[in-house]
């Protein structure tokens, strides 16, 4: 009756250019994977979390949530997808086809317990993402004489940002994702792999503050963030 909850947390965080993997940085004084984790232990009716850590990882075992008997961890791989399908093959020889399974960055602290909800409860479609409508104008672009220019402006009402946990059936999740990457498709995010096979999978709007701890600035956004929603009466 429960649900898994797979968090990629194997990458290096390029972007962030920090002096280890961005899921390591503190946020008010906590690593952000712990965080990220502390948060989905508080989610209804968990099974449990696996998490895919890089190879040469030496913080993880540092972390409060390393020794919670509901959080489990595989070795993930080169690209996210990687880490991903590891977490899966981990959860397919112990737990039915028709499970549940949430795939969650580790990247993203913030998500909201009102979006999760609404991504276990109000969603129709087994397979569901929480996105975000587009608020800006959206350009898709062409290159003339080695400069883009703008080909055509995308009806924004048909636009949106995936963000994640994005939802599936592990035996469809798995399948979909193993011959994704065997057939070498750019596979961003596990609803890519399912729209592959002909999938659809239901777009769930959630809040523009679940954001990806990306670049350097998003700290200071996702501290804010977590401050506001933690002690929104300080005063
Ligand atoms: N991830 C992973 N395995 C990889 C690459 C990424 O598990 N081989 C995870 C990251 O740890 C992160 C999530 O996937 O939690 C989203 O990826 P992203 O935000 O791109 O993180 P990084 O790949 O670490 O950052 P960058 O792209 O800037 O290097
Ligand atoms: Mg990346």
């Amino acid at each position: 009756s429960g649900y898994w909850v797979v968090v990629p947390a194997a990458g290096v965080g390029k972007r962030m250019g920090a002096d280890r993997p961005k899921q390591y940085l503190p946020l008010l004084g906590r690593p952000l994977l712990s965080l990220t984790l502390s948060n989905i232990l508080t989610w209804p009716g968990l099974s449990g979390i696996v998490v895919a850590l890089s190879a040469d990882d030496d913080h993880f075992s540092h972390l409060a949530e390393a020794k919670h008997p509901q959080v489990h961890r595989v070795t993930g791989g080169a690209e996210r997808a990687d880490s991903v399908l590891a977490a899966l093959d981990f959860l397919g020889t112990r737990e039915p086809q028709d499970t549940p399974v949430l795939v969650h960055d580790a990247a993203r602290p913030c998500v909201a317990l009102e979006d999760i909800s609404a991504l276990l409860d109000e969603a129709v479609s087994p397979v569901a993402l929480l996105a975000q409508p587009a608020s800006d104008t959206v350009k898709q672009s062409a290159i003339e004489q080695g400069c883009p220019v703008v080909e055509k402006t995308l009806d924004r009402n048909h636009i949106w940002l995936a963000q994640t946990p994005q939802r599936a059936p592990l035996g469809l999740l798995h399948s979909c994702l193993r011959r994704a990457l065997e057939q070498h498709a750019a596979i961003t995010d596990e609803a890519s792999a399912l729209e592959l096979f002909g999938h659809a999978p239901q777009l769930v709007p959630g809040q523009r503050d679940n954001i990806k701890v990306t670049h350097p600035s998003d700290i200071v956004l996702a501290e804010t963030i977590l401050r506001l929603r933690y002690a929104p009466t300080e005063d």
